[in-house]
C-alpha cells in the first residue's frame, strides 16, 4: 500500500497541498445520451405527464424487483406518505422506525397524525434492531418502518415475525437499497409495501422520483388513487374510454411522476445492474483497504445479504485516535474529499426534540454511531482514480490524528 508516505504529508487543513486538485462530491448522478434523447423524445411526444411512459417504467421495475405491483411517486418522500396513508396510519397510532435515518421516514407518520416510536439500531449494520422493536410495540402501533440503512437489507424475517405476530404492517424503506439481496432474493417483495428513491445520488435517477413495490393488489390501488387526488382514473385512462365522468374517493395528493422523468427511469434501469456492480466493486476495494488501517470501522455486512452500497459510511475508532469526527471531517474536505454524515438521528432534530421532548442517551448505540459516522465517496460514476484519492486522503487524515504517532 503506498499510504506511509501520504500520512507523513502535511495535511491540506494544515497548509500542505490536498490529496486532489477538484472536489469529489460523495454521491452524484450518470446521466448519457441515451438518457438525454429518450426524455426529448417525451418532450416532443402528446404525454409529458400521466403517459404511457409511467405504465412503461412501472412494469419495467416490478419485473427488475420481481413484485406484483409498482407504482411511481414524485419523490421516495411523497411515497413514503402513500405507504403511511395505505397502511391505515392515523391519529393516535403509532408506527416505529430507526432514529439513524433521514428525516422523511419519521416524518411521513406526522403526516397521517399518527405517532413515529423510534427503536434503536443494532450495532454491526446500524438498522433497526429486532430485539429493540418488541420492547416498543403498544397497543396502539399499526405499522413498523425499517429502513435498509446504506442500502444493507434489515433482518426483514425477523421484522415480519414480529409483526404477523401483532398484526402490524410493515413498510420497508429501501430508499437505499435499490437491487439489494436479502437471503438471495432482491428488496422489494417481502414487506408489505416497499419505498424507493430516484434523488441524483441513488443508484438510478428521475430527478426527483419515487417506487413503491407491493405484492397486494388493494394497495396498489390505494396508492395509485393516492398520489392522484383520490380520483379513481387517470386522464389517459378517460380519454382512451371517452368518458368524462370520474369519482373523487379518498383524499389524495398529486404526487405523479411526470412521463418526462419516467422515459429517463426506463433508461436508468437498463443500467441498474452495472451501476450496482461498479459500487460493489468499490467497496470491497475500501473494505480491503480499511480492515487493515487503525482507527477506520469498514461497514460490516452479515452474510445473509448483498448490499446495494447506496453510501460506504465508516465508523471512527474514536478511542484510537486524536481527533473527533468534527476535526477529521473538516481535514477530509481540506484534501478535496465530499465526505458527508448519515445522519444526524432523527430524534436529536430540534423539531423532534421539542415536540416529544427526546434527551441525548435515549438510543445509545445510534447516538454512538453518530458520533463517528462519515460517509466517503460512493458512486457508480466514480473512476479508479477517484476511489484511490479517497483511500490515500482518508489514510493520510486518518493516520495523521492515530493515537500513536509521534509529533
Ligand atoms: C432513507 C431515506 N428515506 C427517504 C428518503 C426520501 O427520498 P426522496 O429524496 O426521494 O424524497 C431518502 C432520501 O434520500 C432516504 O435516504
Amino acid at each position: 500500500m503506498t499510504t506511509k508516505p501520504t500520512s507523513l504529508q502535511t495535511l491540506a487543513i494544515d497548509g500542505g497541498p490536498p490529496v486532489r486538485a477538484s472536489f469529489l462530491p460523495y454521491g452524484r448522478q450518470s446521466v448519457d445520451e441515451a438518457d438525454i434523447q429518450a426524455v426529448v423524445d417525451v418532450l416532443r411526444s402528446d404525454w409529458l405527464t400521466t403517459g404511457p411512459k409511467v405504465g412503461e417504467f412501472e412494469e419495467a421495475f416490478a419485473a427488475y424487483v420481481g413484485a406484483s405491483h409498482a407504482v411511481s411517486f414524485s419523490s421516495g418522500t411523497a411515497a413514503l406518505h402513500a405507504a403511511a396513508f395505505t397502511a391505515g396510519l392515523k391519529t393516535g397510532e403509532e408506527a416505529i422506525t430507526t432514529p439513524l435515518t433521514f428525516a422523511a421516514t419519521a416524518n411521513c407518520i406526522l403526516y397521517q397524525g399518527a405517532t413515529p416510536v423510534f427503536a434503536d439500531v443494532a450495532s454491526d449494520t446500524l438498522n433497526l434492531d429486532t430485539l429493540t422493536i418488541s420492547e416498543k410495540i403498544t397497543p396502539r402501533t399499526k405499522a413498523i418502518f425499517p429502513v435498509d440503512y446504506a442500502g444493507h437489507p434489515a433482518d426483514l424475517d425477523g421484522i415480519l415475525d414480529i409483526a404477523r405476530q401483532h398484526g402490524l404492517i410493515v413498510i420497508e424503506d429501501a430508499c437505499h437499497a435499490l437491487g439489494a439481496e436479502y437471503k438471495g432474493a432482491r428488496v422489494g417483495i417481502a414487506a408489505d409495501m416497499t419505498v424507493f428513491s430516484f434523488h441524483p445520488v441513488k443508484h438510478i435517477t428521475t430527478g426527483e422520483g419515487g417506487m413503491i413495490t407491493t405484492n397486494d393488489a388493494q394497495f396498489a390501488e390505494t396508492l395509485r388513487r393516492f398520489r392522484n387526488h383520490g380520483i379513481s382514473s387517470d386522464a389517459r385512462q378517460r380519454q382512451n374510454s371517452g368518458q368524462w365522468y370520474y369519482e373523487m374517493v379518498l383524499l389524495g395528493f398529486n404526487y405523479r411522476l411526470p412521463d418526462i422523468v419516467c422515459a429517463l427511469g426506463i433508461q436508468q434501469l437498463k443500467k441498474l445492474e452495472s451501476n450496482l456492480a461498479r459500487r460493489r466493486t468499490i467497496a470491497a476495494r475500501y473494505t480491503a483497504t480499511f480492515r487493515n488501517v487503525a482507527g477506520i470501522i469498514p461497514p460490516r455486512v452479515r452474510s445473509d445479504v448483498n448490499p446495494a452500497w447506496h453510501l460506504y459510511p465508516i465508523r471512527l475508532d474514536l478511542e484510537k485516535l486524536t481527533a473527533d469526527r468534527a476535526q477529521i471531517f473538516r481535514a477530509l474536505r481540506a484534501e478535496n474529499i465530499g465526505v458527508n454524515v448519515h445522519y444526524i438521528p432523527v430524534h436529536q432534530h430540534p423539531y423532534y426534540r421539542d415536540r416529544f421532548g427526546y434527551r441525548a442517551g435515549e438510543f445509545p448505540v445510534a447516538e454512538d454511531a453518530y458520533s463517528r459516522l462519515i460517509s466517503i465517496p460512493m458512486f457508480h460514476g466514480m473512476t479508479d482514480k477517484d476511489v484511490e484519492d479517497v483511500i490515500l486522503a482518508v489514510a493520510k487524515v486518518v493516520e495523521h490524528y492515530g493515537a500513536d504517532r509521534k509529533g
